[in-house]
């Protein structure tokens, strides 16, 4: 058993925290939000995550898993500390590192001989160094305390599976040593551990950020031309799927992938090569297919209501950035939902999720907490987010509250078949 700080409560922070007590570690998870910490403490969860209120509640059972108010508390008292605090995009593109430079500064005078920071939120290529150079200049001795990279690669909704079931452990580390002791605390665990330089493990989590949102845009341009074409691009990827180096998952097209992950990696990564001298063209233009991609959604909801959307009620189905997370960042529901106000039509959407803060997001949209309901005089229902208990709704019940039965399936989420033996007029991406 070691001794473990998390510092950061969010998505990454709390399933490292839950997951490494589950692990059999003491943790102790800090954040400075008073609130979180608190209702924490009692078991509440505050974000939409599955399995994670089993583990809570297990880890304050069993007394492994503790949250205190504050970085330097639990810092104080482990062997390694998790740095999970948020990296967001700033102006220019690349990777606000202000959160993690003021903890690392917070905690370096009470970290313990020999206890090992390690940074679990994505951070650019140098961050294992900056770090290791604010430790130094903030009061704790390199000598004694180390630094490594251990990126994270979980996805929202199902991160819980993932953190218990990975893929691959990757360490950064220049101190073999140091690497052995990290990934100790993953023993438990049936994965590959591959230990790199710090360098190239912080580049592995940018590389597959950036590949899999350059399947999906890949996925997506060839949706576009399947339509030009008359092909049905199910039936396209279900044929490259069976090649195993092409592989069927991230080869859904969609309005565009979204979320708080891939839009911010990749212009992270395209920061990081304009300032390297490196013209990464591909990755420029898997976001600019991207961006039209959610101009593209709103070019078809537009001509399906005739070609102006002044005046227009328009339903929506979904506003997260996908299914069973409850996380509206960067969302292509809510890009689109804002085109389309501006565009001058009334907006409501249902989202089983997202709840109300949607409205402050994009002022003008209404939520409503009924799929029915929202339909009610609509010109257009637009399903935005692949939640599958969408597919289970009354098809008839829709098309007798919406006022044209016009249906944009932005995820290819329903059955087109069945939907126009309703009547309704039906549009996917990529289906003939
Ligand atoms: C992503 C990665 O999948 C994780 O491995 C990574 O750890 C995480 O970012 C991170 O950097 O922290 P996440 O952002 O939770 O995870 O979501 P994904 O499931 O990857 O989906 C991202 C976006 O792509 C969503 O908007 C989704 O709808 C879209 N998508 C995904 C598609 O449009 N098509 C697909 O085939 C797959």
């Amino acid at each position: 058993m070691s001794e473990v700080a998390v510092i950061g409560a969010g998505y990454v922070g709390l399933t490292t925290a839950t997951c490494l007590a589950h692990l059999g570690h003491r943790v102790i998870c800090a954040d400075i939000v008073e609130e979180r910490v608190e209702r924490l403490s009692k078991g509440e969860v505050p974000i939409l995550e599955d399995g994670l209120p089993a583990l809570l509640a297990e880890g304050l059972a069993t007394g492994r898993l503790s949250f205190v108010v504050g970085a330097r508390k639990a810092a104080a008292v482990a062997d390694f500390v998790f740095l999970c605090v948020p990296t967001p995009q700033a102006d220019d593109g690349s990777a606000d590192l202000s959160f993690v430079e003021d903890v690392t500064r917070e905690i370096a005078p009470v970290l313990r001989r020999g206890a090992v920071v390690i940074n679990k939120s994505t951070m650019p290529v140098g961050s294992t160094r900056l770090v290791e150079q604010i430790l130094g200049e903030a009061g704790a001795s390199i000598d004694q305390v180390r630094v490594a990279s251990n990126p994270e690669f979980l996805r929202e909704g199902t991160s819980v599976e993932d953190f218990l079931h990975p893929n691959r452990v990757v360490i950064g580390c220049d101190d073999p040593s140091v690497a052995v002791r990290v990934s100790e605390l993953y023993r438990a665990l049936d994965a590959p551990i591959l230990v790199t330089d710090p360098a190239s493990a912080e580049m592995i989590k940018y590389a597959s950020n950036a590949f899999l949102a350059t399947k999906i845009s890949f996925v997506n341009a060839i949706a576009n031309l399947c339509e030009a074409v008359d092909a049905d691009v199910r039936e396209v990827t279900l044929g490259m799927g069976y090649d195993q180096r092409i592989g069927f998952e991230f080869l859904h097209p969609g309005p565009g992938y979204g979320g708080s992950c891939f839009p911010k990696d990749t212009a992270a990564l395209l920061f990081a090569s304009r300032n390297v001298g490196y013209d990464f063209a591909l990755l420029d233009g898997v976001v600019e297919v991207n961006r039209r991609q959610h101009e593209r959604m709103v070019e078809k909801a537009t001509s399906m209501v005739g070609g102006s959307l002044e005046g227009v009620t328009i339903a929506l189905w979904g506003l997260t950035f996908k299914a069973n997370t409850d996380d509206l960042r960067d969302s292509p529901a809510l890009v689109i939902a804002q085109r389309l106000i501006e565009g001058g039509a009334n907006v409501r959407a249902f989202d089983p999720a997202a709840g109300e803060s949607a409205e402050r997001a994009v002022p003008g949209l209404v939520v409503v907490s009924d799929p029915y309901e929202v339909c009610a005089g609509a010109a257009l229902l637009a399903v935005l987010t692949e939640w599958d208990q969408f597919r289970w709704l009354d098809f008839n019940r829709v098309r007798d509250a919406l006022a044209s039965p016009n249906v944009l399936d932005t995820r290819n989420l329903l059955d087109p078949v069945a939907l126009r033996r309703r009547g309704f007029t039906y549009e996917g991406v990529g289906r003939s």
